[in-house]
């Protein structure tokens, strides 16, 4: 049939078709407008885009994990012995081998007593912050944190205090005047997603210390990136044993979906109890569980996919500002290229899928107003040829935008 006649009706009430209709066409004279793009086949350095290839920039698979054979074939194995839905939530009749053996070998792995699996990390931050945290608390939150961690906030109701982006003075300022309330938490990604810089995890844990503050971490673009064991920044801070709350990702680096919260007994237990976005949510597939216990494997055991990551990362950060972009603080293999203004950033973007290179260009509100920039991801699994073509693309359209 064709899909149009299988319409009963296109348009929504009245009031709200112009709400919509308003918005949208705002979005579009704003540069801000936000379209789907359709990838086929596997998620890969190499994407094939409406039937023509492109070089990858874009993805957070950053030891290229996410198409890996192992990874695949420990999803099938698991499809066979325990099926593909979970059928319930994991507290009804959803709690699966997949979903225990995960959160053991997790805990194991941060080398904490306990681990809970989330279904994302969006559905982790805004769990954990919601239940643990309320009207009667004050959370003091670094002003480019993750959308999920503010929302977390939000629905908390406890006290937001924003801290200028990494600045431990403003930090300290909050820290020393806020009184009367009943608890208190520092949270903080560890990698910036839109930045690709570190939070001063030491200094930070340092203050919670002084000011008698609990720390929460988003590891999202750390787990198997950061530290020798591919831990985290907990890690290559030497601060394990140190962080109230450890969350992040399976959703990055491991290649898959899914996320964690490492830390007590005590705190595992309670968000079985309290964290509505664990308790009235369907398990994960048991399958996607068991991928990332083979993740998990690879992260540790194939430590040269984290050494080529970071060799990359340094290569082509380093060729980016050689060419004279500006590449802010990065430090990870999040790469930004700040352009600034929103429809420059549009441009180069489009101008770069026009040479077969796709990589995304970041708005307001993902970030603040007149800080559009190009974000490039880095991974593993990308070549020296890829930069040098990659390279070579994005000067010619740098300089056709009059960027460099
Ligand atoms: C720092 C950070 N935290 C949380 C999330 C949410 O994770 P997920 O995509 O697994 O929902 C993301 C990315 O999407 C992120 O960048």
């Amino acid at each position: 049939m064709d899909r149009d006649e299988n319409f009963i009706n296109d348009r929504v009430c009245g009031m709200l078709q112009d709400f919509l209709a308003e918005t949208l066409a705002k979005m579009e004279t704003q540069g801000l407008r936000r379209t789907l793009r359709p990838i086929d086949g596997a998620q890969d350095r190499v994407v094939t885009v409406d039937g023509k290839t492109y070089l990858n920039f874009c993805s957070n698979d950053y030891l290229g994990l996410a198409n890996d054979e192992r990874i695949k074939q420990a999803a099938i194995a698991a499809i066979k012995e325990e099926g593909f839905g979970a059928g319930a939530a994991r507290l009804v009749c959803g709690n699966f081998a997949s979903h225990r053996r995960l959160e053991e070998e997790l805990a194991c792995f941060k080398k904490t007593p306990r681990c809970l699996v989330f279904g994302s990390g969006y559905a982790a931050n805004v769990g954990i912050i919601s239940s643990l945290y309320g009207k009667d608390d004050v959370i003091f939150s670094d002003r480019l944190n993750h959308a999920s961690i503010v929302d977390g906030i939000i629905l908390s109701r406890a006290q937001l205090w924003r801290y200028p982006h990494n600045d431990m003075v403003a930090l300290e300022e909050r820290l020393k005047s806020a009184s009367g309330f009943r608890k208190k938490l520092i949270v903080t990604d560890t990698v910036f997603s839109m930045d690709g810089d570190l939070a001063p995890l030491d200094r930070i844990t340092a203050l919670a210390k002084q000011y008698d503050c609990a720390v929460m971490v988003d590891e999202a673009h750390a787990l198997g990136v950061l530290g020798e064991q591919g831990r985290g920044a907990v890690e290559h801070f030497m601060l394990e044993g140190k962080i109230d709350i450890q969350m992040g990702t399976l959703s990055k680096a491991a290649g898959g979906l899914g996320a964690y919260c490492c830390g007590s007994t005590e705190l595992a237990e309670f968000l079985i109890n309290k964290a509505r976005s664990f308790i009235y949510t369907t398990a994960l597939p048991p399958s996607v569980a068991a991928t990332a216990c083979m993740a998990l494997k690879i992260i540790q055991n194939e430590p040269q996919r984290r050494a080529r990551l970071w060799e990359n990362a340094r290569y082509f950060s380093q060729e980016l500002r050689r060419l004279g972009f500006d590449t802010m603080a990065s430090v990870t293999p999040i790469i930004p290229i700040l352009v600034k203004d929103t429809k420059v950033a549009m441009s180069l973007s489009r101008q770069l899928f026009e040479r077969g290179i796709l990589v995304a260009a970041i708005r307001p509100p993902t970030v603040p107003e007149g800080r559009a920039r190009l974000r490039v991801t880095v991974t593993a699994a990308h070549t020296r040829e890829d930069f040098d073509t990659a390279l070579e693309k994005i000067k010619t359209a740098g300089k056709t935008l009059c960027l460099i």
